[in-house]
């Protein structure tokens, strides 16, 4: 059966509750609004970009289960997009047990995604897929026998964490202990458990936006991917990203294997990020976003249907074309200061290419390494992509009141 879709704030409206309110969740709002849904937002803090743009909002701590729980109640949705990972999960899986609401993806993804050790053993474990050897630690003791076991570099990541928080890269037995230090304070949760994985000499990496979509005629799910997302990372934080990444037909389609094998793995509808790392046509795993993945903030400006466009039809249960119109770039916008209430200037500048364009977020506080908007382009080369979007970036400056 297909979707049906009611009047926003009248009793027949379809209802979407997002938890977690970012930039991510922003565009995928405004893609929902287009198709007349009812969208709810909540976030641990007021004025939250995707809040901006929804029909209601909540603040509340998502982590808290009882919180959580009430807020469903009241809302009463017809779906839940997790945006974040920081979330009481088990509220989830009770709730699509209890065929209360659908979880996008699925509760299982949702709850695998969030730990790197459950996906990390759903994918190297469970689905064979090649990863970089790794270990887990819990204690001190433990984290040094695993760092030697698995050598130098290595990446040292807690298991609840994500854009690099509480991450290491590990060169020697020396900054072992420092590692440890760094990750029990940088994680979600303290004194927790965290991964060492061996360094991957990867010639490049990629997310692949894979979406599972019903077929329009049949309404079986089915798989498609976007072209392959090349970026750079700093300090576990992407900076820039490109579409198409050149690669060998042979390691595209080892991509595709494995973005495939893992998202049936995690079920459901919806867009998933998968990281890869690649080497000539050897590809290895390295995680996976239920959701829309920040690296693919370039498909606004590449595709003929974003990311978040892709995500709002697949998850109601309608077709997707992933078709891509352009060679684009993505390039991102910090605040560079820690301060409330910014403003941004030289948009004129910015935005003086036709071919350029811009997202600014609109959250209410910025830190220094907080990314506040993002400047797309395109062109004829991913390298002229590249340069002309980092052009656009720094032409934004960003000034206190
Ligand atoms: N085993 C590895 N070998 C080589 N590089 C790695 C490895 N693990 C991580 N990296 C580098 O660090 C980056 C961040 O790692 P990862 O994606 O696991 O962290 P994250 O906190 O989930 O980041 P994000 O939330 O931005 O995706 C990777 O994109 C890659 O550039
Ligand atoms: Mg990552």
């Amino acid at each position: 059966m297909s979707v049906t879709i009611g009047t926003p704030l009248q009793s027949s409206a379809f209802k979407v509750l997002l938890l977690g309110s970012g930039e991510l969740g922003k565009e995928v709002v405004i893609s929902l609004q287009r198709l007349g849904v009812e969208v709810h937002a909540a976030d641990r803090y007021d004025h939250a970009p995707a809040m901006q743009v929804a029909h209601y909002s909540y603040t509340l701590n998502m982590a808290d289960a009882e919180e959580l729980k009430q807020l469903i109640q009241q809302v009463k949705p017809h779906l839940i997009i997790p945006e974040i990972e920081a979330i009481a999960t088990q509220v989830l899986v009770d709730i699509e047990q209890q065929n209360i609401a659908t979880v996008i993806p699925s509760a299982k993804a949702v709850n695998l995604t969030m730990n790197r050790e459950g996906i990390r053993r759903l994918a190297a474990e469970e689905l064979g897929l090649p990863t970089s050897a790794y270990r887990f630690a819990d204690t001190l003791e433990s984290f040094r026998a695993a760092c030697d076991d698995i050598g130098y570099p290595n990446f040292v990541k807690p298991v609840m964490s994500s854009s690099g928080k509480g991450q290491s890269r590990v060169k020697s037995f020396d900054e072992v202990d420092a590692a440890w230090e760094y990750a029990q304070t940088g994680g979600r949760v303290n004194q927790g458990t965290v991964i060492v994985e061996a360094q991957i000499d990867f010639d490049f990496e990629i997310t692949l936006l894979t979406v599972r979509a019903k077929n329009a005629e049949t309404g079986e799910i089915e798989t498609q991917y976007c072209d392959p997302i090349g970026h750079r990372q700093d300090s576990g934080d992407y900076v820039e990203s490109w579409q198409p990444q050149a690669m060998t037909q042979a390691a595209l389609e080892e991509s595709k294997r494995i973005a495939n094998k893992v998202t049936i793995a995690l079920g459901g509808c919806g867009i998933f990020g998968v990281e890869l790392f690649v080497k000539g046509d050897q590809v290895w795993f390295s995680e996976v976003s239920p959701r829309p993945h920040d690296t693919g903030l370039v498909t606004l400006a590449s595709q003929f249907q974003s990311e978040f466009e892709l995500h709002a039809r697949a998850i109601l249960g309608l077709p997707v074309n992933t078709t891509r119109h352009s060679v684009a770039a993505s390039a991102v916008i910090y605040a560079g200061v820690d301060d409330h209430n910014l403003s941004f200037s030289g948009l004129n500048l910015a935005l003086a290419n036709p071919n350029t364009d811009l997202r600014l977020f609109g959250k209410p506080e910025g830190f220094k390494r907080r990314r506040m908007g993002v400047a797309t382009a395109r062109a004829e080369t991913t390298d002229q992509a590249r340069e002309l979007a980092l052009h656009t970036a720094t032409q934004v400056s960003v000034q206190q009141n």
